[in-house]
C-alpha cells in the first residue's frame, strides 16, 4: 500500500512537473526537476538575508498571497528552523553573476541564492511561476534545481508617453508586471512633437504650454489638422518631479531602472512652441504654427544649433533631468532631425563656416557633440538614437540602434568601438501591429509577429566577440501614436515584451518557440489576466492569402498562423468555424466573393483566438 502511495505521489509530481517544464518565462538557463514536491502551507516560514529584508519583504508578502491567498511569516535573516522554510540567502558563488540566482526547491525547503538585490528578486519571480497558477491556500511546489544568469544587463521597455500620456499609476502597474518577466529597464520618452511630459522647474512653460494640444480624438493620426491658437487645449498631461520620484523607487525595489529621453534637436515641437526663442530667429516664422502637435507630422519641430541661447537651456533641462534621475544615463533622442529650416538659416551657414562643417549632417554632429559635454558635465552618459553616428559622430556616447536595411548601425556602431543597444524596427517595434491588419485594432500598415520579436537575434553574426561585447542588450520599444487608451497600449505590450525579456535574459541555447508558445497558452496568458492585463491573443489569429483565378472563376486561398502544433478550420457559408468544419490542410479553392472565415482549434477543440473573417474578392 505504501508502495503504491509512493508510486501515485511520483507519479502525481511528475505529471505537475512536466507541466512546469515548459511554462518560465523567460526560460532560465537550467531547470533540474526532481521528484516530490515543497508544501507550502501556513506554516511555511520565510527567511530573507538582512540586508535586502527591508525592501524585499513586502514585495514577497504581498505577492505570495496574491499568489496562494496564503499569509506567510517572514523573518530577517538566516533560517531558525529545520525544515517548512523559504530563505533568501546572499553568497558569494562564482557561478551566479550579477542579477542571476539559483532556486532550489527540496522537500524541506526552498533556497533563493544571490549575490545582489537584484538576483534575489529575480529568483522570487521565478519561484512564484514555479507555484501551480490559481491555487488557494496550501499546494506543492514540484522540487527542482534552477540556475540562471542574464545574458544582458540591459533588458528593456520603451515608453512613448509624449505621442499619448500615460499615467503614473499606469506606469507603475507595468513596471509591476515586467520585472516579473526580469525586464530590468523603462526608457521613457517622454518628449515629442505631441507633448513634453516631465516638469522642469526651471521652465515652467514646457507643461504649461508643452504638455497640452488640441482634441481629435476619432480622427486618423496621420490626417489630422494642425491645432490653432484659438483652441482648448484639453488633452495632455505630465509628470512632476515628485511623481518621478514616486516612479523610480517603486521601480527600484523591482530591479528596474528608469531612463529619460529628452529628445532633441528634432522631434521638438513641443518644445519650441513653449520656447519658441529656440526656433532659428533668423527664419521667417510669418507661416510657422506655434501649437503642440495633434498627431501626424509636425513641421518646423527643429531647435537652432546655431544660438547659444539653445546649450544653455538645455543645460538646465538636463541639470534637472541629472538631479532627478538616478540612472547614469540620459537619452537625448537625436533621430528623424528634419533640417529644411536650419537650411534656411543664415546663422546655421555661418556657424558652419566658422567650424568648417562640411554639411547639414556634421551640424547636427557639432549639436549633438555639445550637447554630449553638457551631459558629461553631469557625470552621466549619454544615450543617442543611431542617427548620432553621422557626421562626425559622438564618440564616448552609447548608441541605441533602431534602423535596419540601408542603415546598418547594428554593425557600425559596435564596431566602431560604440556601447550599442539593440531595437530593431524590424524586430522589436511593438506599436507596428500584431496579426493580420484586418483583424487588429488600428495602427501602422506593418505587421510585427510575436514570433518576428522572439526569433530575434540582437547580436550581429558579422561582430567579431569583441564587438559583439560591447552589445548591451536589446529593447521592445513602444511608439504611442496609435494607443490612446490603456487597454490598447497593454495589448500591444503584451506578449510581445515577455517574447523581448526572453530575448534580452535568456541564452540563445535554451530559446524555442513552441516551448515559449505553449507556456503562454498554459500559463501566462492567464497569469497576466490576473494581474488585469489585456493582453492580446493575436498569436492564434489565422492569415488569409488568396488570389483570384480568373480563367477558372476561382478563388485561391492559403491560410497560415505562427502558432504551431493546433489545426485550423474554415467554412465558407458564412457560418463560425468549429472542428466540425472543413479542416485545412493546404491551400483550396473556392467560389470568388465567398465568405472565408477561420479560426485555430486545440487538441481539444477549442477555439483558441478570434475568427478570421474575409470576404474572397
Ligand atoms: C525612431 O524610431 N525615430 C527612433
Amino acid at each position: 500500500m505504501n508502495k503504491l502511495l509512493f508510486f501515485i505521489s511520483i507519479l502525481f509530481f511528475s505529471i505537475v512537473v512536466k507541466a512546469q517544464e515548459n511554462t518560465f518565462i523567460p526560460q532560465p538557463e537550467s531547470v533540474v526537476f526532481n521528484t516530490g514536491g515543497f508544501n507550502l502551507n501556513s506554516g511555511t516560514q520565510v527567511y530573507i538575508a538582512s540586508k535586502y529584508n527591508s525592501v524585499l519583504e513586502p514585495i514577497v508578502a504581498s505577492e505570495l498571497t496574491k499568489d496562494t491567498g496564503l499569509s506567510l511569516f517572514i523573518n530577517k535573516g538566516k533560517a531558525k528552523v529545520n525544515s517548512n522554510y523559504i530563505l533568501f540567502e546572499k553568497v558569494k558563488d562564482p557561478s551566479i553573476d550579477a542579477e542571476g540566482y539559483k532556486l532550489e526547491i527540496t522537500p524541506d525547503k526552498v533556497v533563493i541564492k544571490a549575490k545582489d538585490y537584484a538576483g534575489m528578486f529575480n529568483g522570487f519571480q521565478t519561484l512564484r511561476q514555479a507555484i501551480p497558477l490559481g491555487v488557494r491556500g496550501a499546494t506543492a511546489i514540484p522540487c527542482m534545481i534552477i540556475t540562471d544568469n542574464p545574458r544582458f544587463h540591459w533588458r528593456g521597455v520603451l515608453f512613448d508617453v509624449s505621442r499619448h500620456f500615460q499615467t503614473k499609476e499606469f506606469v507603475k502597474k507595468q513596471i509591476e508586471v515586467l520585472s516579473a518577466y526580469k525586464i530590468n529597464i523603462f526608457h521613457l520618452h517622454l518628449t515629442d512633437d505631441q507633448g513634453w511630459r516631465i516638469e522642469i522647474k526651471k521652465y515652467p512653460n514646457l507643461t504649461k504650454k508643452g504638455a497640452w494640444r488640441a482634441e481629435r480624438d476619432g480622427i486618423a493620426w496621420w490626417s489630422r489638422e494642425a491645432a490653432t491658437a484659438e483652441e482648448p487645449k484639453t488633452v495632455g498631461g505630465f509628470y512632476t518631479q515628485e511623481d518621478i520620484k514616486e516612479i523610480i523607487a517603486y521601480a527600484k525595489t523591482r530591479n528596474v531602472e528608469i531612463i529619460p529621453e529628452i529628445d532633441v534637436p528634432g522631434h521638438s515641437k513641443a518644445l519650441v512652441v513653449s520656447y519658441p526663442e529656440l526656433f532659428c530667429s533668423d527664419i521667417d516664422t510669418s507661416n510657422v504654427n506655434f501649437e503642440v502637435a495633434v498627431g501626424g507630422k509636425a513641421p518646423n519641430n527643429t531647435i537652432c544649433p546655431a544660438s547659444e541661447f539653445t546649450y544653455e537651456f538645455l543645460e538646465g533641462v538636463i541639470e534637472e533631468i541629472a538631479d532627478l534621475f538616478p540612472s547614469k544615463y540620459i537619452h537625448i533622442g537625436g533621430d528623424e532631425c528634419n533640417k529644411s529650416d536650419w537650411k534656411k538659416s543664415a546663422m546655421c551657414a555661418q556657424l558652419m563656416k566658422d567650424n568648417d562643417l562640411e554639411d547639414y549632417e556634421e551640424l547636427q554632429s557639432y549639436f549633438i557633440q555639445r550637447i554630449h559635454k553638457i551631459v558629461k558635465k553631469q557625470k552621466k552618459t549619454m544615450i543617442g538614437w543611431d542617427e548620432v553616428l553621422s557626421g562626425n559622430g559622438v564618440p564616448g556616447a552609447t548608441i541605441m540602434a533602431w534602423r535596419r536595411g540601408k542603415y546598418t548601425p547594428e554593425l557600425q556602431a559596435p564596431k566602431k568601438g560604440y556601447p550599442t543597444i539593440m531595437t530593431s524596427y524590424l524586430h522589436s517595434y511593438i506599436s507596428r501591429v500584431q496579426g493580420p491588419t484586418i483583424m487588429e485594432p488600428e495602427g501602422p500598415n506593418s505587421v510585427l509577429p510575436l514570433s518576428v520579436v522572439y526569433n530575434h537575434e540582437p547580436v550581429p553574426a558579422e561582430l567579431t566577440a569583441e564587438e559583439a561585447s560591447r552589445v548591451l542588450g536589446n529593447q521592445a520599444s513602444l511608439w504611442g501614436e496609435f494607443t490612446p487608451t490603456e487597454e490598447h497600449f497593454e495589448y500591444m505590450l503584451y506578449p510581445r515584451t515577455l517574447a523581448s525579456a526572453e530575448v534580452s535574459w535568456s541564452n540563445p541555447k535554451v530559446k524555442n518557440w513552441e516551448r515559449f508558445q505553449h507556456a503562454l497558452e498554459t500559463s501566462h496568458f492567464e497569469r497576466l489576466k490576473n494581474e488585469n492585463v489585456n493582453v492580446a491573443q493575436s498569436l492564434f489569429t489565422v492569415y488569409p492569402a488568396f488570389g483570384i483565378d480568373q480563367l477558372h472563376d476561382k478563388a485561391i486561398v492559403y491560410l497560415e498562423t505562427e502558432a504551431v502544433g493546433y489545426d485550423i478550420y474554415y467554412t465558407t457559408d458564412g457560418e463560425d468555424p468549429t472542428v466540425e468544419a472543413n479542416k485545412y490542410t493546404g491551400d483550396f479553392r473556392v467560389k470568388p466573393k465567398s465568405l472565408l472565415k477561420a479560426g485555430l482549434f486545440n487538441k481539444e477543440g477549442e477555439l483558441l483566438g478570434e475568427i478570421t473573417e474575409v470576404r474572397l474578392k
